[in-house]
């Protein structure tokens, strides 16, 4: 085993982030540190427990830990009420108590539906995180949301729960698709925006020799400093939406047919084209962003017209009242938040369209 970086988070009780290879054959030690002796239960899903669930078993069983599982089947469309319903009765059969504990191993979809079964199961047992894809590792094990979509629309229910312990293994990111793979360097490369040259210098030259590892502690860190002065997204954590009013409208537009990573890539281009255009940055910003983003295989065009992406947009939850709210960056490692009315929206869609 290698451990490349250990960060700690200081939100709630706080946790620990262990980012390495070779992390998920020793995880048990890592995990019975936390909750010796204790009961737990592994949620995975259908492509990822094939390939990983006996490892993290083993070292869990290992380590001195009674093991049960349960696996749904992957994807965004199983990350619905029902699946967690039948989350929260495999928690009830095993007969898991307050004292235990539940251990995601999966993409986001896994980590955000465990994470809300767990903070919901007997009003909120702890949970640990195992990330297995790029996004799961640089967004969403950290920080604390966890929701299932509605009918309705995406991440409408679900609570704040922070994990008690994030195991992110590199080796799992060598069996992910060139598209999955790609879809979480398009928030890492967001992350690069907000955070500033350390990060985005890191990124443009490429997650290749060791640098991944690297490019994804650093995310992680810029995340959990956000999230530890603002958990609760009353403000500043909403930079980390950068693209993402766009990208929501794109993958809104497109019937969710484009993902979500190549929609905020969309969503982040036309932000900086934006930005550049009304003249809201303070450096040039559009032609490097644009390279970077196609540097790691994501779009930066969109077919959907501004007026399209408007409507789409303004039936998006983070719409309050007659403001929206949106990220314009100013400058690597320079975003601000802007109120902006429905026409001002479709002026910044329309300098950023391409
Ligand atoms: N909680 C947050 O703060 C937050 C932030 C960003 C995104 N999200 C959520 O995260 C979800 C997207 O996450 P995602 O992109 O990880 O999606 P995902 O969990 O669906 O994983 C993408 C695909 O990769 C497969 N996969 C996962 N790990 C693998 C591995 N190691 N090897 C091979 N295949 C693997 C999955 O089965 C799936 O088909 C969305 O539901 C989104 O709403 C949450
Ligand atoms: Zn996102």
């Amino acid at each position: 085993m290698k451990i490349e970086q250990h960060l700690r988070i200081s939100v709630g009780d706080g946790y620990d982030v262990y980012i390495g290879s070779g992390i998920l054959e020793n995880c048990g030690r890592f995990i019975s540190e936390l909750f010796p002796q204790r009961n737990c239960m592994i949620i995975s899903e259908s492509n990822v427990a094939p390939l990983y669930l006996e490892k993290v078993r083993t070292s869990c069983e290992d380590a001195g830990l009674t093991v049960s599982s349960f696996v749904f089947p992957a994807g965004e469309e199983q990350k619905t009420l029902e699946t967690f319903g039948s989350i929260l009765n495999a928690l009830a059969d095993a007969h898991l108590t307050r004292k235990d504990f539940v251990i995601a191993l999966g993409g986001g979809v896994c980590g955000d539906m465990t994470g809300f079964a767990a903070g919901c199961y007997m009003r909120g047992i702890p949970f640990v995180q195992i990330p297995t894809t790029v996004l799961s590792m640089v967004d969403s094990s950290v920080g604390g949301k966890c929701a299932v979509d509605l009918p309705q629309g995406k991440n409408l229910a679900g609570v704040f729960h922070q994990p008690s312990l994030v195991l992110c293994d590199m080796d799992t990111l060598e069996t992910l698709s060139p598209e999955v793979f790609a879809d979480g360097c398009a928030e890492a490369i967001k992350t690069g925006i907000l955070d500033g040259k350390e990060l985005y210098e890191l990124l443009q030259e490429g997650p290749e020799d060791g640098r991944l590892a690297q490019i994804i502690g650093r995310c992680i860190a810029y995340k959990g400093g956000v999230v530890e002065r603002d958990e609760k997204e009353q403000s500043e954590r909403k930079l980390l939406n950068l693209g993402h009013t766009a990208g929501h409208a794109i993958e809104k537009c497109s019937n969710f047919a484009i993902s979500h990573g190549s929609a905020v890539a969309i969503g982040t281009a036309m932000m900086a084209r934006a930005a550049d255009a009304l003249s809201f940055s303070t450096e040039p910003l559009s032609e490097d962003v644009e390279s970077l983003l196609k540097d790691y295989r994501l779009p930066v065009t969109t077919d959907f017209e501004p007026e399209e992406l408007l409507e789409a947009a303004l039936t998006d939850k983070k719409r309050s009242g007659k403001l929206i709210t949106i990220i314009m960056p100013e400058a690597i490692g320079h975003c601000v938040m802007r109120e902006v009315t429905r026409e001002q929206l479709l002026e910044i869609f329309t300098a950023g369209w391409r």
